[in-house]
């Protein structure tokens, strides 16, 4: 079974996918929207095809995702993983990859969506937070809760602090689910 990892930064997640060793999938393809993007190399390394493409390149987000997914029929693949993927996923993506896009987001949603989840929840004073792996929709960080893991926030916990100990459940968590879905 193969699938593609859509990233946007350091690609910390993505490495912990790749490298899982007993992973139920082939991941065959990086898309990334960043060019520079550190995520980049970590893929390049590994001999993992990529696909950089800048969005403002493409006079739609249609047209943008339409080149995407060329792509990914191109390679066969059957799922699409986000992995800090910066950007909500449009119709076209969404209509070809029914209930075959997951996302990981860095806090126990519905709370905290969107962008900065880790500061948000040190904002809010939250003893306790976590992760959460769930089906992509439309919206931002909404789609159907796959699993969750929960963290405590410590006294001293600063926003960096807390997102080491964050991605370390992340890195488990994600590459363990993946391969239930793909197993079935
Ligand atoms: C992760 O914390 C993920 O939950 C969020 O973006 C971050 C990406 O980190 N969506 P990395 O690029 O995988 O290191």
């Amino acid at each position: 079974v193969k699938a593609a990892v859509f990233a946007s930064g350091t690609g910390s997640n993505f490495d912990a996918i790749i490298g899982r060793s007993n992973l139920a999938c082939e991941i065959v393809v990086l898309i990334c929207d960043k060019p520079g993007a550190p995520v980049i190399e970590k893929a390049i390394s590994s001999g993992i095809q990529t696909l950089v493409l800048n969005p403002k390149a493409f006079v739609s987000k249609q047209e943008y995702e339409t080149k995407i997914l060329h792509f990914l029929r191109k390679m066969d693949v059957e799922w699409i993983f986000l992995a800090g993927y910066m950007r909500l996923i449009g119709p076209t993506l969404l209509a070809a990859y029914e209930d075959r896009i997951i996302n990981t987001h860095p806090s126990l949603l519905p709370a905290f969506p969107g962008k900065d989840a880790i500061s948000q929840a040190i904002q809010a004073g939250v003893k306790v937070t976590g992760v959460t792996i769930h089906f992509v929709d439309e919206g931002m960080d909404t789609g159907p809760i796959i699993a969750q893991r929960a963290l405590e926030v410590l006294e001293d916990d600063t926003e960096a602090t807390l997102k080491v100990r964050i991605q370390d459940v992340e890195h488990e968590l994600y590459p363990e689910v993946i391969n239930r879905l793909v197993r079935g």
